[in-house]
């Protein structure tokens, strides 16, 4: 998977990449920068890209003014190279809360003395951003937070809102409205495999949640970048619950995928 650096708005830099799943599509895997007085990276990409990850990162902030690392969880597609940027940022604090502090104890600990716990709902200052940690509707990991940048009306979503495009050859520019619906429910299938039998009222009342906020644009962990508008996500959100549980390719159908 090669990383690349994609520039957004308000100061806000994507570390992005396209993984192959075989068989599958092409999931999109994101950390964000929000640079400015306290520079904030949103996760940390995968440890299997850490040379890139490292020299992409450092062409975007100086590792030493990097104040603060905000986790939306703990899993390794998110935290794959947050011990090495901690090395590498003696000055960074680790934004996350407990369960996620707790869960990084038993394979990543971090020095609790550089962690700023919050909760879900708690609005934080990182320099001069004002941010909310908030619950997503779909997550995989009960650590995950959400992160909304009042400034920019940014909303970073985690595993929430994201999508798998189709195999091809070449990376879409964009998917035309029904693709990108089942480019959603591909991925609610696979990553919350449980999201059809929730309560559909209750499950609405989550996404109001974000609708409250009135966010401009929705990033997420596995959204490609192209496409950003609450609108359109939150339709595509609400379309994928119906869909079935994702449960892989039998052992024989998968040797056949490798060839
Ligand atoms: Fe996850
Ligand atoms: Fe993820």
């Amino acid at each position: 998977m090669a990383l690349d650096v994609i520039e957004l708005s308000d100061g806000i830099s994507a570390i992005s990449g396209r993984n192959h799943l075989p068989g599958v599509g092409h999931l999109t895997i994101n950390s964000f920068l929000l640079n400015g007085p306290e520079p904030t990276l949103i996760d940390t990409q995968v440890a299997s890209e850490q040379v890139s990850f490292v020299e992409l990162l450092g062409r975007l902030v100086d590792p030493e003014s990097l104040r603060w690392v905000a986790i939306t969880h703990t899993d390794a597609d998110h935290i794959g190279n947050l011990a090495t940027v901690l090395d590498l940022a003696p000055n960074a604090t680790l934004v996350t809360n407990y369960t996620g502090f707790i869960k990084l104890s038993t394979h990543s600990p971090v020095d609790p003395r550089r962690v700023r716990l919050v909760r879900s709902g708690d609005e934080i200052r990182l320099g001069d951003r004002r941010v909310t940690a908030v619950r997503p509707p779909l997550y995989d990991a009960p650590e995950t937070l959400a992160w909304f940048d009042h400034g920019s009306r940014n909303l970073f979503a985690a595993d929430c809102f994201g999508a798998i495009e189709p195999e091809s050859d070449r990376q879409p520019r964009s998917l035309p409205d029904c693709e990108f619906t089942d480019a959603m429910s591909w991925w609610v299938s696979i990553d919350t495999p449980w999201a059809h039998v929730v309560d559909p009222v209750k499950f609405r009342e989550t996404v109001s949640v974000v609708e409250k906020l009135d966010p401009v644009s929705i990033r997420a962990g596995h959204l490609p970048l192209y496409v950003d508008d609450p609108e359109t996500l939150i339709a595509g959100l609400l379309d994928s619950l119906d869909g079935d549980e994702f449960i892989g390719p039998s052992h024989q159908e998968f040797l056949s995928l490798l060839g």
